[in-house]
C-alpha cells in the first residue's frame, strides 16, 4: 500500500538508503544518522515522498516525486527509490511502481522521468521492464567519494495513459 511517509520511517529509511547494496545508487553518501536528518528534510521537501507497506504494514519501499510546473505540470521525477535491500528481486518494486503510476494519473501526472546512474544495471533493466525509455544521457555527472571515475547519467521517461 501507498502511503505518505511520516518520521516514524525515519530508522527504516536510514537503513535502507545506507545499505553498501543501496547507497551507492543514491545521491548522497553514507553517513551518520545525525547528518542523515538534513536528506530526511529534503526528501521530506519533495511534492510527494512515499512509503510503500507490504500486506503486513511493513515499510518495504520510499522514494520521492518531484512535481513540474505549468505548461510541465504534467510532469514528474521520480527519484531516490528504494526496496528493502533484504527484500530485492520479489516482485515488490514492481508493485510498488503500479500502485504509484495510479497514484500519479490521480495527481495529474502524466509524465513519469528519472535519472539513473549507468552503471546500475539492475535498475536499469528494472525500469526497462516496466516501459520506461531511454531519452539520452547527461556525461559525467555523478561521482562517489569511494572512486575517482564521473559516471554518466540515463535519463528515462514513461508516459502514463489511463
Ligand atoms: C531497482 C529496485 C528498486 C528494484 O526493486 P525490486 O523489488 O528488486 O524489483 P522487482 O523484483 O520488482 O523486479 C522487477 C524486474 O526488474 C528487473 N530487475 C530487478 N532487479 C534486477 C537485478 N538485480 N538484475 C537484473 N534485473 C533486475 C527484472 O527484469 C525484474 O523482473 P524479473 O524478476 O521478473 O526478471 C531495487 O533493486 C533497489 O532498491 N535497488 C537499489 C536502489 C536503486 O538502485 N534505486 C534506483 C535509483 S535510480
Amino acid at each position: 500500500m501507498l502511503r505518505p511517509v511520516n518520521d516514524s520511517d525515519f530508522e527504516f529509511a536510514y537503513d535502507f538508503y545506507m545499505d553498501s547494496r543501496v547507497n551507492p545508487f543514491m545521491s548522497f553518501e553514507v553517513m551518520s544518522k545525525g547528518d542523515f536528518k538534513d536528506i530526511w528534510d529534503e526528501l521530506k521537501g519533495s511534492s510527494f515522498f512515499l512509503a510503500f507497506d507490504d500486506q503486513n504494514k511493513n515499510l518495504v519501499g520510499l522514494c520521492t516525486l518531484k512535481k513540474s510546473v505549468r505548461r510541465s505540470a504534467h510532469v514528474a521525477r521520480l527519484g531516490s527509490l528504494v526496496v528493502n535491500p533484504s527484500l530485492q528481486r520479489q516482485g515488490i518494486g514492481k508493485s510498488f511502481m503500479k500502485e504509484l503510476f495510479r497514484f500519479s494519473l490521480e495527481k495529474g501526472i502524466r509524465r513519469l522521468d528519472l535519472m539513473v546512474e549507468e552503471d546500475n544495471v539492475q535498475a536499469i533493466n528494472f525500469y526497462k521492464k516496466l516501459d520506461f525509455v531511454e531519452e539520452g544521457r547527461l556525461s559525467h555527472y555523478f561521482k562517489r567519494e569511494s572512486s575517482p571515475q564521473f559516471v554518466s547519467e540515463v535519463l528515462m521517461a514513461k508516459f502514463l495513459s489511463g
